[in-house]
């Protein structure tokens, strides 16, 4: 049996990376107790990064790159799963130091595998993906800190990436007014998209940011999903309501984060960090059956675009240029 992987190779350290889509005998799979024939796969950030080659990722080449996979167990040397289980993976050490899901065919460890809710396909799962797994821990975060529709209006930043585009809709759903922060406010196709999602109004980054560097600003959000940090995040931080909840989960703006302890200790704002990578695995089927009841498969539908293997690196090129919106999904098979 064979395999159609996206491969990546560099000859050194040094050197820029090749891509390219290759045949591979399943033999020369890693090692793992599952074997999946993966359908679909998606592309996030990370993955952008490493199909660039950038440091600090990915230890070893040739390399599969993909965070993300779904598709059906082949063969299971366990007893967890089944030949014909419909099945996901998200994170753990997929397309970082173990050959990802940019394939028809992987090898891994049962106990990053998770069982897809019943009536979610393959193609659902990957438009959700590790975006819409953060975006669902990070609603959970806000909930489990106190936050209720009603309390005030709940900030989501990056509001047209895909964690964003998938948060929008999960806050909207659950009955909260959502605020929705993006560099493209003003732009009426993408005020019509954030409106369609949910979001009660648009704010610039700059509404965000600006606060950046004050102790405290006008209190305006119960609730913050952070997709950029930097200055972003310590303005939502400086603008949160007493009592109210801020989950950071990434850094598209900046890593640092340079703020006070004034809107801990005057307001009892908490700041809640948020890992998809290493979720504990039992506790992700839960998350997952969340998600799926609570996304609108037409909304969803509106933020994803689907490629084949081979269109990859053009899209990481433009992802890291900043020029895609919502979510992509990559039908291996095409
Ligand atoms: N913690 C975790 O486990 C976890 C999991 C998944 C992702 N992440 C991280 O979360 C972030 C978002 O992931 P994603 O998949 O949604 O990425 P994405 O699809 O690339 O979306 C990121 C969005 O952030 C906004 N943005 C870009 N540059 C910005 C800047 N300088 N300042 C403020 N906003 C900016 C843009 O939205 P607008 O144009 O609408 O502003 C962009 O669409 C990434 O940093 C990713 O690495 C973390």
């Amino acid at each position: 049996m064979s395999a159609t992987v996206l491969m990546i190779r560099r000859d050194d350290a040094d050197a820029p990376v090749d891509v390219a889509v290759e045949t591979l005998e399943d033999s020369a799979l890693p090692d793992g107790a599952v074997t999946i024939d993966v359908t679909h796969s998606s592309i996030n950030y990370k993955d952008a990064l490493v199909l660039a080659g950038r440091p600090g990722l990915v230890r070893e080449h040739p390399h599969v790159p993909g965070i993300d996979l779904a598709g059906t167990v082949r063969a299971c040397d366990d007893a967890k799963f089944a030949p014909g289980d419909e099945v996901l993976v998200t994170g753990c050490w997929l397309g970082e130091r173990h050959w990802g899901g940019m394939t028809t065919r992987a090898r891994v460890p049962s106990a990053w595998v998770v069982a897809r809710p019943s009536g979610m396909d393959a193609h659902r799962a990957m438009a959700l993906g590790t975006a819409g797994f953060t975006a669902q821990l990070s609603v959970d975060a806000l909930v489990h800190g106190g936050v209720r529709p009603g309390d005030g209006p709940v900030l989501v930043t990056g509001a047209t990436g895909g964690v964003g585009s998938i948060a929008v809709m999960l806050l909207s759903r659950a009955g909260h007014e959502v605020e929705a922060a993006t560099g493209s406010s003003g732009d009426p196709e993408v005020e019509t998209l954030l409106t369609a999602l949910g979001a009660a109004r648009t704010v610039t980054r700059e509404d965000v940011s600006g606060a950046a560097g004050r102790a405290l600003a006008t209190a305006r959000w119960a609730g913050v999903i952070d997709v950029a940090g930097g200055a972003t995040l310590a303005g939502a931080l400086a603008q949160t309501r007493p009592g109210g909840v801020v989950a950071a989960c990434g850094l598209a703006d900046d890593t640092a984060l340079a703020t006070t302890v004034m809107p801990f200790i005057i307001r009892g704002v908490t700041l809640t960090g948020i890992d998809s990578v290493l979720h504990p695995v039992e506790l992700r089927p839960a998350v997952w059956e969340r998600l799926h009841g609570a996304v609108d498969a037409d909304l969803l539908a509106r933020v994803t675009t689907t490629i084949a293997l081979a269109e990859v690196p053009a899209r990481a090129t433009q992802l890291l240029e900043r020029g895609v919106r919502g979510r992509t999904v990559i039908d291996t098979n095409a």
